[in-house]
């Protein structure tokens, strides 16, 4: 676990991190404009260009230094660097629309620094930056293939995804959840048939969902609450991944490392291929030999990822979580192997986003399904005993005291779903709610309220959380808000 503490000394951002990360931003966009400017000017060799190389990459080595990593992200009409959102006031807004002018230009939607870039290749790419003709657009393809040719290795890019062109981010991120579903499916026939399977377009989506947790995170926690979609196993697999991948940023993991988990958790329950189907939907209790199959499904995940590697890219921890994502702290879980062995971090975090999204959704099999806050204490039951007590501590404070997407009874006798969390520690109590029922229990499309509203009259708060509910009690289906929410 001393991964975890060490990066999440890191890279959980406090305020005044955060402040740090936007001043080496603006630091970093500065130098780059005037490099760039320049260097459209004068030969590479001019003196003036060599500084201000020198100058840019002493900025960029300490952002990596302090950061481990150097990246810009453009969304839409926002800059994030290393996941901080940039603010621009009035004397620096050029800087924003110099940087998102060159971005757009050439389809870039990420640029990244990686360790071990060096002056020349920064110069080669600043020089291919301002190159003649930059009024004409030129592909991201073309420009990537001029930075492999130039030896550029250490500098990379990644092309604005076709689907966040569109406007509504909402629905650009129920988008790519329906998508992630659809491409898992697909993913699934393809290895029954024994094709190919596109891992590249499985990479692009999770780098894709990761935008959209750094971009808009209650959001898309709102889609997790979307079960059995399509077949359970697909449903709840995307569902993983995105509970992962917030729970992974919170624990400090880098863009990298977070797609790999992201690819880690949506392929977990690879091997539930291979389980016969009257088992996997039987509705009654599993027999001895029912669960013993069940269980093979974590070997079966593993085999068919370490195929799969061979001719594409799948990171070495995805066969990891494959076989151990069942595994508990206390050695209890299956498979069994004869000596303890140690779990891979992101085998530790799927177990939690795993077994919450699990025992939170419907399924034949189970008598009691629980409500998110039952799930979050029966798992607070388990710490230290079925899962990592850092990680799920983390998990617990993420998911927060009431959930996005809880249903919850309000003291003026109106229920509603918690649309969004409120950030303020000392407000856990009060997210914004979007009301869906009146006071009599009638039904309707309500306003979403932010439970801080103080009526002005009485000086007490307008509305406060009573109790949670069971939606299946009611008859409601959460996810349809968010998915109305995104139209
Ligand atoms: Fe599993
Ligand atoms: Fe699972």
């Amino acid at each position: 676990m001393a991964k975890v503490e060490e990066s999440q000394k890191h890279k959980i951002k406090t305020k005044e991190e955060e402040i740090t990360t936007i001043k080496a931003a603006t630091e970093i966009l500065n130098r780059l404009n005037r490099a760039f400017k320049i260097a459209r000017i004068y030969e590479p060799n001019n003196l003036l260009f060599q500084k201000q190389i020198e100058v840019l990459l002493g900025f960029i080595i300490k952002a990596l230094e302090e950061d481990k990593e150097a990246s810009f992200m453009l969304r839409l009409s926002t800059l994030f660097f290393n996941g901080v959102k940039i603010r621009f006031g009035f004397a620096n807004y050029y800087l924003f629309k110099f940087i998102s002018n060159e971005f757009r230009k050439r389809e870039i939607g990420v640029l990244s620094f990686q360790q071990g870039f060096d002056k020349e290749e920064l110069t080669k790419f600043i020089i291919l930056l301002a190159k003649k003709g930059e009024d004409s657009k030129s592909s991201i393809e073309d420009f990537m293939s001029e930075l492999k040719q130039n030896s550029i290795n250490h500098i990379t890019l990644e092309k604005i995804p076709p689907f966040e062109k569109l406007k509504n981010k909402k629905k650009d991120a129920t988008k790519i959840f329906f998508l992630s579903i659809t491409h898992l499916k697909e993913s699934f026939n393809k290895q029954k048939e024994q094709q190919k399977i596109p891992l590249l377009t499985t990479k692009r989506l999770m780098q894709s969902l990761y935008n959209h947790i750094v971009d808009n995170e209650s959001f898309l926690y709102g889609l997790t609450n979307i079960k059995n979609f399509d077949e359970y196993t697909l449903n709840h697999s995307v569902n993983v991944c995105i509970l992962s991948l917030s729970l992974g940023k919170r624990l400090g993991l880098d863009r990298n490392e977070l797609v790999d988990l992201g690819l880690s958790a949506f392929f977990h329950d690879f091997g539930k291929l291979d389980i016969p189907k009257e088992i996997l939907v039987k509705p009654g209790k599993l027999d001895k030999e029912e669960r013993k199959i069940i269980e093979k499904h974590p070997h079966y995940g593993a085999e068919k990822l370490i195929q799969l590697r061979e001719t594409s890219y799948l990171p070495m921890r995805a066969i990891n979580v494959a076989m151990e994502h069942h595994s508990r702290e206390d050695h209890a879980g299956y498979p069994k192997y004869e000596k303890k062995k140690s779990i891979n971090l992101f085998s530790k975090i799927v177990k939690v986003t795993d077994v919450f999204d699990a025992i939170t959704t419907k399924r034949p099999y189970r008598k009691k399904d629980f409500t998110k806050e039952e799930a979050l204490s029966m798992m607070i039951e388990k710490s230290g005993i079925e899962f990592d007590p850092i990680i799920l501590k983390v998990f617990v404070s993420m998911m927060g005291t009431y959930p996005i997407g809880t249903l919850v009874l309000l003291s003026t006798g109106e229920i509603g779903i918690v649309f969004e969390a409120n950030p303020e520690p000392a407000f856990v109590f009060r997210p914004k709610v979007k009301i869906i029922a009146d006071n009599n229990g009638k039904k309707k499309d309500g306003e979403v309220v932010g439970l801080t509203e103080v009526d002005p009259q009485t000086n007490k708060y307008t509305r406060t959380i009573t109790k949670s509910l069971d939606p299946y009690k009611y008859n409601i289906k959460t996810s349809d808000y968010f998915i109305i929410e995104a139209e």
